[in-house]
């Protein structure tokens, strides 16, 4: 991206930089206390600096794209990343094009500024920078009780293709044990 965008709101979208990194952990962690349901907690150090780590890396993929939503004289209030994956295929009669999928993580956006479009601007630079990749389909993983990300992502087009199932490896031993007799 040349320069950032102004949008009709008083936000602006720009690529992510290395002065971001501390903002972005916050976003991060807020993302998996959000998926996971949880209340305020601190991060382990290690975990933070994983993070760090993992985004610095990030920043320097040139088949990544962090983008972030920044209000003047405020600072930071949104991210999201897609990521360009090779797709290699493993038949013998496959053809030799590539195929390219754009993996959509990451997504925040600040509770006081939801619902008003800063998503979907940020979506718009997401899909231009797979689009420019190669990327001929975008892939995402939310979990079901996220309703927010849930309605989101209809409304953006995504269709679940995929359930992930987990049980308690004690209910299962008993369901097999109850079938074995
Ligand atoms: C999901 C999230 C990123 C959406 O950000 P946002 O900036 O509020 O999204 P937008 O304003 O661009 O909304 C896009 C569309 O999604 C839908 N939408 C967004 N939030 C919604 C909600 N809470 N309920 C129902 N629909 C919703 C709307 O239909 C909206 O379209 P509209 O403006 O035409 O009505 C934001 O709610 C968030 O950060 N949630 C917590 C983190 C999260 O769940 N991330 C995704 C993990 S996979």
């Amino acid at each position: 991206m040349a320069k950032p965008k102004q949008h009709d709101s008083d936000f602006l979208l720009r690529k992510a930089d290395d002065a971001d990194i501390p903002t972005l952990v916050e976003f991060l962690s807020k993302l998996a206390l959000h998926v996971a349901g949880a209340q305020t907690q601190r991060l382990k150090t290690k975990e933070r600096q994983r993070l760090v780590e993992a985004l610095a890396s990030a920043l320097a993929d040139t088949d990544k794209l962090i983008i972030v939503a920044e209000v003047p004289d405020y600072g930071l209030v949104g991210m999201g990343d897609v990521a360009v994956w090779r797709n290699e295929g493993i038949w013998e009669q496959a053809s030799a094009e590539v195929d390219k999928s754009g993996f959509i993580d990451d997504v925040w956006v600040e509770p006081e500024f939801r619902k008003r479009g800063i998503f979907t601007a940020m979506l718009w630079e997401l899909v231009a920078f797979a689009e420019h990749h190669g990327a001929q389909e975008l892939v995402l993983e939310y979990s079901l009780a996220n309703k927010e990300a849930k309605a989101t992502w209809n409304t953006l087009g995504f269709k679940p293709t995929g359930v992930r199932a987990v049980a308690f490896t004690g209910n299962v031993k008993k369901i097999l044990t109850d079938r074995s007799s």
